[in-house]
């Protein structure tokens, strides 16, 4: 049996769903039985009610499927999978932070570690951050976190002002605006599509800036035929499976993120085969945390 065939088989015995995100290998996301952004995973999560989760994507997110999950097993098949830019908030200094500024509504993007997440007020994704920071009265001052870029850009585009954290995403902040002259003068026709977490100077040259669903969605239904795609590689993947008539090209090739790639096959095998590593939250940690998942699906369901 292929290895495919070994992880469909102990799936059905498992009653097991695998989720995959959009920048997973092309192997892992076709072996998947959802594939999304962070937004579409966090629904699918909360209401698959299967009894195994199998979690293809960076930790934060499989942490995310537990506390929407709480009574399945979430298994992510590589612990080492993580996303550096998740690290860059902790609870311990949000607290302290709020210490000084009690009035201040904290925005956590759900790229945060779940610790991370019972320390602040409300939470959001690339998918539905405009619609959270809209929500907020607006003599209400705002700190944006962990994300930098994602906070400028949405600044700019909602003309909101808000105390932004330093954290970055290493793998979108390489992409520079050169790299969007340079595409765009080897492709004129071409629309150019980044995801918000790249440098605020980078989204002002493109057209649209969008999460890895968005620009699918975008991809999918636009009577345009070439695009410029300015986010992980991962995602090309999907985009020419979905929409082989029209042409992507990649900005910059080597725009990967090393911890999406983290995940085989085997792994997700292996995973299934010894139900294990699960994801452990604490159910503290799991009320906390789940309290600003559920205010963002609250107002953008
Ligand atoms: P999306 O929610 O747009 O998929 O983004 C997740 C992410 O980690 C982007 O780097
Ligand atoms: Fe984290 Fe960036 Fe990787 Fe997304 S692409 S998981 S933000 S390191």
């Amino acid at each position: 049996m292929s290895i495919e065939e070994q992880i469909k088989t102990l799936k059905k015995e498992r009653q097991a769903i695998i989720l995959a995100h959009n920048y997973t290998m092309a192997e892992v996301q076709d072996i998947a039985d959802f594939v999304g952004d962070s937004l579409e995973l966090s629904r699918k999560a909360a209401e698959c009610h299967a009894p195994v989760i199998v979690f293809c994507g960076v930790r934060f997110m499989a942490e995310t499927a537990k506390i929407l999950s709480p009574e399945s097993i979430v298994l992510h098949p590589n612990p080492h999978a993580g996303c550096p830019m998740a690290d860059m908030a902790s609870a311990k200094t949000i607290r302290e932070y709020k210490q000084t500024h009690p009035d201040t509504t904290v925005v956590a993007y759900v790229n945060t570690t779940a610790e991370t997440k019972t320390a602040v007020d409300i939470c959001c994704t690339s998918g539905n951050a405009e619609k959270v920071i809209a929500s907020i009265p607006p003599e209400k001052d705002i700190l944006f976190l962990p994300d930098r870029n994602l906070g400028a850009n949405l600044s700019a585009k909602l003309g909101r002002k808000m105390d932004l954290w330093a954290g970055f995403c290493p793998t979108h902040n390489k992409i520079m605006p050169e790299h969007i002259q340079q595409a765009k003068m080897l492709h004129p026709q071409a629309v150019v599509m980044v995801h918000p977490e790249c440098l605020p100077a980078v989204v002002q040259l493109a057209d649209i800036a969008l999460s890895t669903g968005g620009m699918l969605k975008f991809a999918k239904e636009s009577d345009v035929r070439e695009f410029i795609v300015g986010t992980e590689c991962g995602i090309l993947h999907r985009m020419r499976k979905e929409n082989p008539d029209k042409v992507f090209h990649s900005l910059e090739p080597s725009v990967l993120c090393p911890n999406m790639k983290k995940i085989t096959l085997e792994d997700v095998l292996f995973s299934l085969q010894d139900l294990e590593p699960r994801v452990e939250l604490d159910e503290n940690t799991i009320a906390a945390a789940k309290d600003s998942i559920n205010k963002m699906l609250e107002i953008v369901p």
